[in-house]
C-alpha cells in the first residue's frame, strides 16, 4: 500500500502551502474537500468572486413584494441589493448604494416606500432606479447620468433570483424546469407566515453539503423523519418502481413530478411516509387552506435545490424556502421562510407554532451538525473522506460543481 499522502490528504492545506488550483486538481474523485476550503479567508474571497458574485442567488419570494414600492434587501458578500416592485408591477433589483458618495440607501430588511431616498444628502431615486432629485448640484448636473446600478433579476414560479455578474449564467433551463413544477403551488398568491434567521458557525459549503444528504437523518432528525421519506437511490429497482407509480398518478393530475436535473439544480416530487399529508409532527396539514392546487391523494412534496443558495419544499398546505448566504469563512446566514395561502388567518386557519415546529427543530439540529463538522475540519487531524455513492450523491454533485466553478474562475482570471 502506498503510504505517501496525496495533496488532499495533507494536513497543512492552507493557501500558503499549495495554490488553490493545485488543491482543486489534487482532490481525490469522490472525496471531500481539504480543510482550507472551509476555513481559509483567501479561498472564501475566491468563493465570493467565483460563485456568489456570479451565479443566480435566491433572494426572496415575489409575494414578499406584492405592491409597487414594496422592497426587500439581501446581502451577497459585501454587496447589499434592493429587490423591489416597480410602478408597472415588475420586479427590479439595484445595488443598495447611492450614486453620490456611496452611502447605503436602505437599512431595513424589508419595507415600503414611494421612492428611494438616500439618508445622507437626500438624493432621491424613483422605483425604476432613475435619479429624480439631487439638491444643490450645479446647473449642468445631469440626473440621467446617475441612476442606481441595476442588478440582474429573474423570477420563476413566485421566487426571485438576482445575479451580480456583468453577464449572468443562463437562467432559462432552470426557469423552464421549475416554472412548470411550481405553477400548481401558486406561490404568487402566498404570504410569508413567518421568517427565521439562523447564523450557523460553519462555512457555506458545509451548510450546503449537509442539506444535500439524508445519511444523517435517521440519527439527526427524529421529528422530520416522521413524515419525510428518504429516497435518493433511483437505481434501486423496488424504490424506482414505487416512485414511478406515484409519478404516473401525479402527472395525470397535472403535476410534473419526475426528476429535473441540471448542473446546478435538482427538483423532484416524492411521497411522504405512510398516510402523511404534510411535513408536520403528526402528518396532518398545519394549514386548513391549501397553498395552490392539490391532487386528490398522496400529494407528497416537491423538493428542489439551486446552488449555491437555496433548497426548498412545497407541500400541500405550505412551502418552506431556505436561503443560505455566506457571512464569513466560517459563518453562514440561513433564512427560512414559511409560505401559506395569502388568505389563511393565523389562529383560525393555522396554529403558527404547529406550522413552524418540524423545520425549526430540524434547522436547529442541522446547525448543531454543521458546527460540529466545522470544528472537526479545523483540526490537523482532518483528512477528506469518501462520500457514500448511494446516500451522498447529492453532496458529491454539489462539491464537483463547486470545484468546476472555481477552476473556471481561475482560468478566467489567468491564475
Ligand atoms: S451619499 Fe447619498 S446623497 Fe450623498
Ligand atoms: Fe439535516
Amino acid at each position: 500500500m502506498d503510504s505517501r499522502l496525496s495533496i488532499s490528504d495533507t494536513p497543512d492545506m492552507g493557501a500558503g502551502t499549495l495554490s488553490l488550483r493545485e488543491m482543486l486538481a489534487g482532490r481525490k474523485p469522490g472525496f471531500g474537500l481539504p480543510g482550507a476550503f472551509y476555513t481559509d479567508p483567501g479561498i472564501y474571497a475566491q468563493d465570493l468572486a467565483a460563485i456568489f458574485e456570479r451565479e443566480w442567488i435566491f433572494a426572496c419570494a415575489t409575494c414578499e413584494i406584492p405592491k409597487p414600492g414594496n422592497y426587500v434587501t439581501v446581502t451577497i458578500g459585501q454587496s447589499s441589493v434592493i429587490v423591489l416592485r416597480d410602478r408597472e408591477g415588475g420586479v427590479r433589483a439595484f445595488y443598495n448604494t447611492c450614486r453620490h458618495r456611496g452611502s447605503r440607501l436602505c437599512d431595513a430588511s424589508r419595507g415600503h416606500t414611494p421612492a428611494l431616498i438616500c439618508p445622507y444628502h437626500r438624493w432621491t431615486y424613483r422605483l425604476d432606479g432613475t435619479l429624480a432629485h439631487a439638491k444643490y448640484m450645479p446647473p449642468d448636473f445631469d440626473v440621467s447620468e446617475f441612476p442606481l446600478l441595476p442588478v440582474h433579476v429573474r423570477t420563476v414560479g413566485g421566487t426571485v433570483y438576482v445575479s451580480l455578474a456583468d453577464e449572468p449564467p443562463d437562467f432559462a433551463p432552470y426557469e423552464a424546469d421549475l416554472a412548470v413544477r411550481l405553477a400548481p403551488h401558486r406561490l404568487e398568491s402566498a404570504k410569508v407566515a413567518f421568517e427565521a434567521d439562523l447564523v450557523e458557525h460553519g462555512n457555506w459549503k458545509m451548510v450546503m453539503e449537509n442539506s444535500r444528504e439524508c445519511y444523517h437523518c435517521a440519527t439527526g432528525h427524529g421529528e422530520l423523519m416522521r413524515t419525510f421519506l428518504d429516497i435518493y437511490d433511483f437505481a434501486n429497482p423496488s424504490e424506482a418502481g414505487q416512485i414511478q407509480a406515484y409519478w404516473d398518478k401525479w402527472s395525470a393530475a397535472g403535476f410534473k413530478s419526475t426528476v429535473a436535473e441540471g448542473p446546478h439544480y435538482r427538483a423532484v416530487r416524492l411521497p411522504l411516509t405512510g398516510e402523511s399529508r404534510s411535513i408536520t409532527m403528526d402528518g396532518v396539514p398545519a394549514v386548513n387552506r391549501p397553498l395552490g392546487d392539490a391532487p386528490p391523494d398522496a400529494y407528497g412534496s416537491l423538493r428542489w435545490v439551486h446552488y449555491p443558495s437555496t433548497f426548498n419544499h412545497c407541500i400541500n398546505d405550505y412551502t418552506v424556502l431556505v436561503r443560505m448566504l455566506p457571512l464569513g469563512p466560517e459563518e453562514t446566514l440561513v433564512t427560512t421562510k414559511w409560505l401559506v395561502d395569502a388568505e389563511a388567518v393565523e389562529g383560525q386557519d393555522y396554529d403558527l407554532q404547529n406550522l413552524l415546529r418540524v423545520w425549526t427543530v430540524t434547522n436547529d439540529q442541522d446547525k448543531a451538525l454543521v458546527e460540529r463538522n466545522q470544528i472537526g475540519v479545523r483540526s490537523r487531524g482532518y483528512r477528506p473522506g469518501p462520500y457514500s455513492p448511494a446516500l451522498e450523491a447529492g453532496v458529491l454533485k454539489f462539491v464537483d460543481w463547486y470545484c468546476g466553478k472555481m477552476t473556471d474562475h481561475l482560468d478566467r482570471e489567468g491564475t
